[in-house]
């Protein structure tokens, strides 16, 4: 977006920094309603008669802005970029970036622009702070259901890699996001009311999965594809001789409940593709609405064994000029899955590969050696491409795409007969951006940002007529800026959807070196603030990650975040929103013994549990039913038994069971873990083991 972000400065009461030229273009754009002097070094803007700033650049006696950068030792363009990404205490930022948290196993939740941490979402991993997974049954529950396929025994933790915002006609509707677990092929779903994790599908016939993670325009689907192909045997074995036989690729599309955002694999789908590695995928929008696509490589099927005379495998990947871009028509298969035209395979219909290609449901196209990036533009009508081994983006159009396929315009087909589409006749152009193009975001004006992994940079150019760029003017380079180090994925905010608005790009740095003090060897990675609205993008703020390794993030506007609660009703389980038995009200506290099965019946609120003592014997079964019935928004309490391995964290309304054996006898003093109140440290009590 190529204006200058004028709209703080003229609508705003605060004092504004700027420079001289942004002063001058203020002055143009507001015409006879502001002036714009210039004394000396000082610039005082006036607009509608409110004065706006003052800056002197370091020569003194000018306005205490400019006191501030000269005694902080800030250029004028560093002190314009804190003033445009700071967001004053106790006001809101505009958008909320969503980002994985990679090995961590968490999702992370930063407000742009003032690139603060807001919040952490355990979702693979246990955390005790959330009470994820440390003896609370919803959370157990979530962590068990999310470990019941894999030959892997119970899965401690997860490497999140790709959130996809649920959409609505194409346009984020704040109410699920999903999360792939890239080591163990699975995908978890956080609800947007609570932001708590409500499931975690380990997804049949794939192991692992990259980038191949989107939702489909209307959240009809959340696709997953493997990255490694797996064996499709009884057992999960097969040698790697067998690899081109035996070995295959998935496309998941796991259907999703509209109501609650639960996947059901029981209407959901897979399609079975050659065992390339396939990577980034993305849905078709509005123009190729239906269409999926998914970047692969290794179309060498390069397995490795250099210890066995082998070549490495980035060497044996990495021989051919093109790879292939996978062109997948789900309406298509959604109507043959439905129509009967799939194996069961561990509980999932599969599109076995000879059908996908007869029934007209897999296409490829050539796209340059060892792409990585795909990413469809807000009009639909281009696919863009990064290819890490060529300095070029490569643009496709659908329509070509289309007619293309309708004019079996093919140029062959692969070994396993999937029919590929000839490069020239679906290509509309090709920019030279730089070294290592990866990943593209966009603007919603026409514009394109992409990742060059290797110039640690972010090149920006112009798409073509279809995006509304005049026809002189297409596909071309029109800036670039630097980052520090090493850029992987970028976010534009709404960047993946129909109304992306070309305000902000945060770029996702995997290195940071010296950017930041020595805190010891093991380094943050490193997002920086990119503004769109200025003629060049500008580094704004850095901030430091330092908590695992993002790989992709989404930025939603806050304003459509609109089904968060602040509390939950009273008595609520937070995996199913709904009342259990176990709920208990203020006054009907109790202690049920059954044999050697204990129920007890707790309530929590400020500043006491009830019952405070718990009396049991050693290797009675106890179920701790506990309610917390406070009404305040924030009114969270904890219950921690010190030995025992349990803490949960209980918001207000919330019920939680923690089941334990009372296996060590003796006297244990559990304790709320949030500092609810002034008698916080009182809010305490005893579990008694009797031997
Ligand atoms: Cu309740 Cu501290």
């Amino acid at each position: 977006m190529h204006s200058v972000a004028v709209e703080r400065v003229v609508t705003g009461t605060e004092v504004q920094l700027m420079s001289g030229l942004e002063a001058e273009e203020l002055t143009r754009k507001q015409g006879m309603n502001s002036r714009v002097i210039l004394v000396g070094a000082v610039i005082v803007a006036l607009v509608g008669g409110v004065i706006l700033g003052r800056f002197s650049s370091g020569l003194g006696g000018g306005g205490s802005l400019a006191d501030i950068a000269s005694e902080r030792g800030m250029t004028v363009e560093q002190a314009e970029g804190a003033l445009k990404a700071f967001t004053p205490p106790g006001e809101y930022d505009e958008y909320v970036l969503v980002s994985s948290g990679g090995h961590s196993g968490q999702l992370h939740l930063v407000g742009v622009p003032s690139m603060r941490l807001l919040k952490t979402i355990p979702v693979f991993t246990p955390e005790s702070w959330a009470g994820y997974g440390q003896g609370a049954d919803w959370s157990q529950a979530i962590l068990d259901e999310g470990s019941s396929n894999k030959q892997a025994r119970e899965l401690a933790w997860g490497d999140t890699h790709h959130p996809a915002l649920s959409e609505t006609e194409g346009a984020y509707d704040g109410r699920f996001v999903y999360i792939n677990d890239r080591a163990n092929g699975r995908i978890g779903m956080v609800d947007l009311r609570d932001f708590k994790v409500k499931q975690i599908l380990d997804i049949p016939n794939m192991q692992t999965s990259h980038g191949g993670v989107f939702v489909t325009p209307n959240t009809e689907y959340v696709h997953v594809s493997s990255m490694t192909p797996m064996p499709q045997t009884e057992n999960g074995y097969a040698d790697l001789e067998d690899y081109a036989d035996l070995y295959r690729g998935m496309s998941t599309f796991l259907a999703s409940d509209p109501d609650t955002g639960r996947l059901d694999t029981d209407a959901s789908f897979q399609i079975e593709l050659p065992p390339y590695t396939q990577d980034l995928a993305d849905a078709g929008k509005l123009e190729s609405f239906g269409f999926a696509f998914i970047n692969s490589y290794n179309s060498e099927m390069a397995v490795g064994g250099n210890a066995e005379g082998g070549v490495p495998i980035e060497t044996g990947a990495s021989q051919a000029d093109f790879d292939y871009l996978h062109i997948i028509d789900w309406q298509k298969a959604e109507a043959v899955a439905n129509a009967g035209g799939t194996e069961e395979r561990n509980g999932m219909r599969v599109i076995p590969l000879e059908t996908a290609i007869s029934e007209g449901i897999l296409y490829f196209a050539p796209e340059p050696r060892s792409p990585h990036g795909v990413d469809v533009d807000p009009t639909g009508n281009y696919i863009v491409i990064g290819g890490k081994l060529d300095q070029n983006a490569t643009i496709y159009d659908i329509a070509l795409i289309k007619e293309a396929i309708a004019n079996e315009d093919f140029e062959g087909t692969d070994r396993y007969g999937v029919p590929i589409l000839t490069f020239e006749s679906v290509v509309a152009g090709q920019v030279l951006l730089g070294a290592g193009p990866l990943h593209t975001q966009f603007d919603g004006e026409g514009h394109a940002y992409t990742s060059l992994f290797l110039d640690s940079a972010i090149a920006e150019f112009t798409l073509g007529p279809k995006a509304g760029v005049p026809d002189g003017e297409a596909f071309q380079l029109v800036d670039k800026v630097s980052v520090h180090y090493n850029i992987g994925h970028l976010a534009a905010t709404e960047g993946d959807t129909v109304a992306a608005d070309g305000r902000y790009l945060v770029a996702l740095n995997k290195w940071s070196v010296d950017r930041f003090p020595v805190l010891g060897t093991l380094k943050p990675q490193n997002f920086q603030l990119i503004d769109l609205t200025a003629d060049k993008m500008a580094v704004l703020a850095d901030m430091p990650i330092g908590f695992g390794e993002p790989h992709y993030s989404q930025i939603i506007r806050l304003d459509r975040l609109t089904s968060a609660i602040e509390t939950y009703e009273p008595g609520t389980d937070p995996l199913t929103f709904g009342p259990p038995a176990f709920a208990t009200a203020a006054g009907e506290e109790r202690v049920e013994r059954d044999g050697s099965e204990v129920h007890v019946y707790m309530t929590a609120t400020r500043s006491h549990f009830t019952p405070d003592i718990l009396r049991v014997r050693e290797g009675d079964t106890v179920f701790l039913h506990v309610t917390n019935i406070e009404i305040t928004p924030d009114a969270t309490h904890g219950f921690a038994v010190p030995g025992y391995n349990l803490q949960a964290s209980l918001d207000p309304g919330e019920v939680v069971t923690l089941a334990f054996e009372a296996d060590r006898s003796g006297s244990f003093a559990f304790y709320c873990t949030e500092f609810c109140s002034a008698l916080h440290l009182e809010m305490q009590g005893w579990l008694l083991v009797e031997p």
